[in-house]
């Protein structure tokens, strides 16, 4: 082929080229598919004239809407709410789940000592360092079915996109599952991806980390089937240049595509985020018999703090400071006892870090300045994790943008509020993020909803996006 095309529109066009060659999908057709518009740029003739056996770049959109319907099944509360925590067994049929489908995909697939699963289809260049896509299937309690699992199962799709295609990659591409991107159970966020990127303090603290039953983490991930060897863990650790690329697809979760009516987000940055344990101590008491004057209310001392973190976060003056207050245990939890123990758990985030990290100084001086007010006692106050942001790779950023153009679909940029395993994989790779449009914006609720159209596109930007990367 000596046409002088850019090195993105010779790939579109290979890919055009090539699916002369291909099977249709389970009748999933569409003509005002961007795909077959572009197919049809391309080729310069209309695509159901003359190419009525072949398929455009083609999700099996029925097949993708199906596999998360079917992830969303495996779920400690019921539909339409997803609750699935790791290494619990729902977690471990929904693994099981994502391996088989990673097989049907004709992807080699293995696991790490923590579980993040990998599915790698090689490229004709092995030796090159790989291009990856993933997300995380993990949901908090009562949420969706569409966080992480969207850029999971949109991920395998997008292989098998490429493979209808023809296309053959050069450098190899590696679909991963991430374990616990949610810090549900252990109070660690991107747990699996923030091992991988080779935290030590990650490792470390590992070895004692119990959940709110009191079980080890590494016993947990011994039940899972994961951690069998002593001292395994390190290995999850990856190397610098471990992979070429990384590029995550994600639901925004927030209502700015819908509301502009946009196809794509295109994330150039990851707001910082930072999470915080505090208990305080108090005198406990019979709460008729001891008088208000007398008393040391552990759990009034959590209700200051968690409106000072409120306030704090409004006097850092802008709108892209954000404080949460999402766990507020008491102890003995009697409605006729005088709160002893109180258990606060602080999410706080920025896309300035600097900011969220005065933000985090001014809630250390509340939690002292309450304490010492209430007679109660500050046994803690654990910094969990102080994340700093992460900016997305220009080149990434600029494949994502032709492949969204080369397909027609409108785009823009913009910056994740939400954290997700790329924070962590921009530690120890080029990264890059597609964000596709949710219903109102809601994420972490049953409401979570994505249309299948949205996510097809999100799975066609991505399978072009990783196929450019591949060549490269
Ligand atoms: C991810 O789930 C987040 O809380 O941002
Ligand atoms: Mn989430
Ligand atoms: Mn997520």
């Amino acid at each position: 082929m000596s046409l002088k095309l850019p090195p993105s529109l010779m790939l579109i066009f290979y890919v055009v080229l090539s699916l002369c060659s291909i099977y249709a999908v389970s009748g999933y057709k569409d003509v005002d598919d961007p795909a077959i518009r572009t197919m049809e740029e391309f080729s310069g003739y209309p695509f159901d004239e003359t190419h009525s056996n072949t398929q455009s770049l083609s999700v099996d959109a029925e097949n993708l809407q199906k596999q998360i319907d079917e992830l969303a099944t495996f779920s400690d509360t019921p539909a339409p709410s997803v609750t699935r925590v790791l290494y619990t067994e729902k977690d471990v049929i929904a693994r099981r789940y994502i391996k088989n489908i990673m097989g049907l995909a004709g992807l080699s697939v293995r696991e790490d000592a923590v579980g993040n699963i990998f599915g790698r289809w090689e490229g004709y260049e092995p030796d090159l360092a790989p291009v990856a896509s993933g997300s995380h299937i993990d949901a908090i309690p009562y949420s969706g079915k569409y966080d992480g699992v969207v850029g999971v199962l949109g991920a395998i799709e997008a292989i098998n996109v490429l493979r209808r295609s023809g296309f053959k990659p050069k450098r190899s591409l590696e679909i991963i599952m991430f374990t616990s991107e949610e810090p549900t159970r252990f109070g660690i966020s991107c747990l699996g991806s923030r091992l991988m990127a080779g935290s030590e303090m990650l490792l470390k603290a590992l070895e004692t980390t119990v959940d709110n039953q009191n079980i080890s983490f590494i016993d947990a991930a011994r039940s899972a089937g994961y951690a069998q060897e002593e001292n395994d863990l390190r290995s999850v650790f990856l190397k610098k240049g471990s992979y070429a690329a990384f590029v995550e697809l994600h639901i925004e979760q927030g209502p700015l595509l819908e509301e502009e009516g946009i196809s794509v987000g295109i994330v150039t940055a990851i707001a910082a985020p930072a999470s915080i344990k505090v208990d305080f101590k108090g005198g406990g008491g019979h709460a008729g018999a001891v008088l208000m004057p007398h008393r040391n209310d552990a759990g009034l001392a959590a209700a200051e703090l968690a409106l000072a973190v409120e306030k704090h976060v409004f006097d850092s003056g802008s709108i892209d400071t954000v404080g949460t207050v999402g766990i507020l245990d008491l102890h003995p939890r009697a409605i006729n006892s005088i709160p002893s123990k109180s258990h606060l758990e602080i999410d706080t985030r920025d896309i300035d870090e600097e900011r969220r990290n005065k933000v985090i100084e001014k809630i250390h001086e509340s939690a002292v300045s309450i304490a010492k007010k209430r007679g109660v006692r500050l046994a803690e106050f654990n910094i969990i994790n102080q994340d700093p942001p992460a900016l997305s790779d220009v080149s990434i950023i600029e494949a994502m943008k032709s492949a969204s153009k080369e397909l027609n679909l409108t785009h823009k940029l913009m910056i994740s509020r939400a954290y997700h395993d790329s924070l962590f994989m921009a530690r120890v790779s080029p990264m890059g993020m597609i964000f596709i449009p949710c219903f109102k914006g809601y994420s972490h609720r049953p409401e979570e909803f994505s249309l299948i159209e949205d996510i097809s596109n999100g799975v066609k930007v991505l399978a072009l996006t990783l196929a450019q990367l591949s060549l490269k």
